[in-house]
């Protein structure tokens, strides 16, 4: 039986905005329009639009007003940010002109951008991961941060950023009781994740969900990937978290055991 993957983030979204329980954590996302560019910028001031089918943070902008702060007087403009690369324009039908060049045919989404807490001034999210264990349960087995690379909008390793424990990242920002709440609540949502998605998909035997805390501290789900990478976790200084994840693996078929010599 082959363990079952799903492409399309908006088909993932769709089945996890099913689950009431789920609703508050998922940013508000739609297919991207120039109406819904408009909607969503007059709503949230800053918003993401990303491939549908992306993978390693290829394709990912973030648009958002911008106020020259040397010039208070000027006019208010959009900045579309892309790699470390930013272009401004003086209304939303340009901004909206040149994404459609960039994104020609493809279907892309847009999403409420959410504030991502910093370390050292670099964005950061994290990406839990999620299992099948050899008991047939859900369990959130792993968490790793994932800094952006300077001036960079997206965290994706592939994309130049590093991880880190989670620990040092939100060490800052949290206080242990803060930290203990927090912890609890991702492993939850990260577990609810899962078996709402399973209950359309029944052969998902692991994801990883992209998670975003906000400055007030509030979880969000950027993504959820069906092919989540293993190996960051190996970098844990809890050698027992990586055991687990790959005897999970084995269990359900994603990793081959080490035959005896
Ligand atoms: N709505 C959002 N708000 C803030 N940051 C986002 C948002 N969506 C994506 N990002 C940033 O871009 C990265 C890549 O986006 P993601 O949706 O995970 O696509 P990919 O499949 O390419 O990894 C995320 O890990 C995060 O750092
Ligand atoms: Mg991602």
């Amino acid at each position: 039986m082959t363990i079952q993957r799903i492409a399309s983030k908006w088909e993932k979204t769709k089945v996890i905005r099913r689950k009431e329980s789920l609703r508050t954590y998922i940013p508000d996302t739609r297919k991207y329009s120039s109406d819904h560019l408009r909607e969503m910028l007059e709503t949230y001031e800053m918003v993401y639009v990303k491939p549908d089918h992306g993978t390693y943070g290829n394709g990912v902008m973030c648009a958002e007003y911008w106020m020259d702060d040397f010039f208070p007087d000027s006019p208010i403009q959009l900045k579309l940010r892309y790699g470390i690369e930013y272009e401004l324009f003086p209304t939303i039908e340009e901004l909206h002109n040149a994404i459609s060049l960039k994104i020609g045919q493809k279907p892309y989404l847009i999403q409420k951008g959410i504030h991502l807490l910093t370390y050292r001034r670099r964005k950061f999210d994290i990406r839990a991961l999620v299992q099948c264990t050899p008991s047939n349960t859900w369990e959130t087995t792993g968490f790793i941060g994932r800094v952006a690379a300077p001036q960079k909008v997206i965290t994706n390793y592939h994309g130049g950023g590093n991880v880190l424990p989670i620990e040092d990242l939100l060490g800052p920002h949290l206080t242990a009781r803060e930290f203990a709440a927090l912890y609890k609540e991702m492993k939850l949502v990260g577990v609810q994740v899962a078996a709402q998605l399973a209950r359309k998909f029944p052969n998902l035997k692991e994801i990883g969900l992209d998670i975003a805390i906000d400055d007030q501290l509030q979880i969000w789900i950027l993504e959820v990937n069906t092919l989540p990478a293993l190996f960051p976790f190996k970098m844990l200084q809890n050698k027992d978290i990586y055991k687990k994840i790959r005897r999970y693996a084995i269990a359900y078929g994603r990793l081959k055991a080490k035959t005896a010599k």
